[in-house]
């Protein structure tokens, strides 16, 4: 660890705040002039794109404004990994310190050469430069901290870094209307061009004028491309060792082929699309409407303060509503926004949706990044991979928007529609817009349908009781006057899992006399031990007494147990058309036996799958609750698996999520330490989705089909 001149804080006073510490605090200040520089670059050399071709169409002008924002985004999508090299062979200091003046020096030339051509491989320059300096600027500042310090000095730094944006496009605005006064239409994106050399200028003096940046924050680099094909992972979930590679749950997610982890991706793809659009036309269209570069800036302040924005809402809006709805909603709103954007052609009313639009999509960012954050995940440098996936995913999706927009609009290009009673002038620019719009909704919609976790729950009034502070539960089903009876062919099965005192055994206890109310013949059960033969095997499992069992016998125990289980309870019980509440089943040994042990769990699935001919519940309750309330809750001695150390029931919790986003269409998904009546509830509701079809109490008398009571 790096000392300081900071002096160390007992661990248990509050954290003095990264800030106070000066050597931090400088570099700091040198990294956000850095950084305001680098944003101001973006509209200042696209402006100057345009400027280069004002005597040419809308197409032309939108294919030079799109070559340079690709030139400047494809090296963030190619370089990092040679950026990675290059940054930790370096003096990082020194680094930061070539960063700023090549960029001094590459920005001034563009309006002194004036020609498109270099204006985009300046561009692209830029951003070669910058991926290697924004590489160094992540990792330089929080070396300067003391240990305890440096999450907070990460986020602050990350603040450093993307934060200037708004401030930049404002003050490109303002630089805009400067000119404008000053130096006539022709030479606004110079002065803009200018004023980002400057900033590069005085941020490399404020580097010079540093001391030392010690190397020791390690740098962290990921190749977008490869983590994209590789997918999310499932950094909290995934413990360490095979068995996290060969889970089917962490595997699948890996791919990206589970629905959740396709959901997500797809969401950020929806928000990612509509703010990439309205940054590739952002120039063109505004000069259309009128509001030439200080529009421009107007539109880009709107957006990115709008981002920024929902950044911080995300977390903080509907606390009770199910954050993968508001998701899904929050892409769909941006979509929205951007098809109101293509059809109003108003520059003012643009400007609002468009921060509305940022708004939206930065929530929905917030939100996504949080899914894929256990909430107690350690803040490890190294355990980002989740959150570099979506970060991928949307980098690809602007990349490919920057580049397909120019030549979509110069296809469709200007046109009038004539409407019988007016004409409605319907532009290139205006088209691709709503086209991009509608692509976003699209993937918003499919996205929300993927990641709703509150299935069959109304949307409206899930948001209502949100807004009230609630979490919606559903009224009371069925009065006994609707009593139904079970008629069915195969019977239902479902099962209850979750860690060590999560209330599993109340919960199903609870859902049987509610189904038993409503007529149904029920069968609860339970594992390990339902059964003559399971009883001594649950003996020999859980007696502490039994030492030494190695870990595969304990699984195949388990699963001998489960086979006899479902050879002698649950599969009877189905044939004649019962529904089975078992409290835990296969899960339970995905979760213990494969995470907990960290055996491959694709293995136990497969054994498991034989042991039981494939039985699969159709529904599975998992009740969440951390590893130390749950232990917490237990009162009788701990068992051989209760009495397991800290991290092996971490690792069980981690497994059941893990388990559980693979398959969210089964799995029902509770927080424990809800109230017992809400859980119940909720629990009753998912129920009454896959219950046989009822048939109202008065038909049994018409078929003398009276219900089977079963204890
Ligand atoms: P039990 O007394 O039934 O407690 P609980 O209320 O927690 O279900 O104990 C079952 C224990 O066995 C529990 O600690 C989990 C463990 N277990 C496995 O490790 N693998 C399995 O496949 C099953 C069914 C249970």
């Amino acid at each position: 660890m790096t000392r300081t001149g900071a002096t160390r804080q007992h661990p248990a006073e509050p954290s003095p705040g990264v800030s106070s510490i000066r050597p931090f605090r400088r570099l700091w200040t040198a990294l956000s002039v850095s950084g305001l520089g680098q944003w101001l670059s973006v509209p200042a050399l696209t402006a100057m794109a345009a400027v280069l071709t004002r005597d040419e169409d809308a197409a032309a002008r939108a294919q030079a404004v799109g070559g340079v924002l690709v030139a400047l985004l494809l090296p963030a999508v190619l370089l990092p990994p040679l950026a990675g090299l290059v940054a930790a062979r370096l003096d990082r200091r020194l680094t930061l310190l070539i960063a700023d003046a090549l960029r001094v020096v590459i920005i001034v030339t563009v309006p002194l050469v004036d020609a498109l051509p270099w204006t985009i491989a300046a561009a692209f320059l830029v951003a070669c430069v910058t991926v290697v300096w924004a590489t160094v600027a992540t990792a330089a500042p929080p070396a300067l901290v003391p240990e305890d310090l440096r999450p907070a000095a990460r986020r602050s730094t990350a603040r450093a870094v993307y934060g200037p944006a708004p401030v930049a496009a404002l003050l490109f605005a303002v630089v805009a209307l400067v000119a404008d006064g000053t130096f006539g239409v022709g030479d606004r994106a110079d002065l803009a061009l200018y004023v980002t050399s400057a900033l590069f200028l005085a941020s490399t003096a404020a580097v010079a004028a540093l001391g030392e940046v010690p190397g020791t924050e390690p740098i962290t680099v990921r190749a977008p491309l490869k983590v994209l094909f590789q997918g999310p992972g499932s950094g909290h979930a995934a413990p360490s060792g095979h068995a996290a590679a060969s889970a089917p749950g962490v595997s699948g997610a890996r791919k990206a082929g589970n629905p959740a982890a396709r959901g997500l991706g797809l969401a950020i793809t929806g928000g990612a699309l509509a703010v990439a659009a309205v940054v590739a036309v952002a120039r063109v269209y505004t000069g259309q409407l009128g509001g030439g570069d200080a529009g421009y800036g107007a539109v880009l302040t709107g957006l990115t303060a709008g981002l920024g924005f929902g950044l911080f809402l995300g977390p903080r809006i509907l606390g009770p509503f199910s954050r993968r709805r508001l998701l899904g909603l929050a892409v769909i709103a941006a979509a929205l926004a951007l098809v109101v954007v293509s059809l109003v052609q108003n520059l003012v009313v643009v400007a609002f949706v468009t921060a509305f639009l940022g708004v939206a999509a930065g929530a929905a960012w917030s939100t996504a990044t949080a899914a894929l954050t256990a909430p107690d995940a350690p803040d490890k440098p190294d355990d980002d991979r989740p959150v570099a996936f979506l970060r991928s995913v949307a980098l690809v999706t602007a990349l490919i928007v920057f580049a397909a927009v120019p030549p979509l609009t110069g296809v469709i290009g200007s046109r009038r529609l004539d409407l019988g009673g007016g004409a409605y002038d319907f532009d290139g620019t205006g088209a691709t817009l709503l086209i991009a719009g509608l692509l976003a909704l699209l993937a918003g919609l499919v996205a929300f349908r993927r990641l709703d976790d509150r299935h069959g729950i109304p949307l409206v009034a899930d948001l209502r009781a949100a807004l009230q502070g609630r979490v919606y539960t559903p009224p009371e089903p069925a009065g006994p006057e609707d009593r139904v009876v079970a008629r069915r062919e195969r019977g239902v099965f479902i099962a209850f899992e979750g860690g060590e005192g999560a209330g599993k055994t109340t919960q199903a206890r609870l859902a049987a006399i509610w189904l038993r109310d409503h007529g149904y013949d029920v069968i609860t059960t339970h594992e390990p031990g339902a059964t003559k033969i399971g009883m001594r095997l649950r003996a020999m499992l859980l007696d502490r007494d039994t030492t030494g069992l190695s870990d595969r016998a304990e699984t195949l125990l388990y699963a001998a147990d489960r086979a006899d289980h479902v050879a002698n309870v649950v599969r009877p019980a189905m044939e004649r058309g019962g529904i089975v509440v078992s409290d835990r089943y296969i899960d339970s040994s995905l979760a213990y036996q494969g995470f907990g042990r960290q055996q491959p769990v694709d293995d136990i699935a497969r054994v498991n799958a034989w042991a039981t001919g494939g039985l699969v519940p159709d529904l599975t309750v998992l009740l969440e609750i951390p590893p130390h309330a749950g232990l917490g809750r237990l009162s009788a001695p701990a068992d051989r698996i209760e009495s397991e150390p800290r991290e092996f029931h971490e690792r069980v919790h981690a497994g059941f999520r893990a388990l559980a986003e693979t398959d969210p269409d089964r799995y029902l998904v509770l927080d424990a330490s809800r109230p017992q009546s809400e859980l119940s509830r909720e629990i009753q509701y998912r129920i009454r989705e896959i219950l046989p079809d009822p048939i109202p109490a008065g038909t049994e008398d018409v078929t003398s089909t009276f219900p089977i009571i079963t204890d």
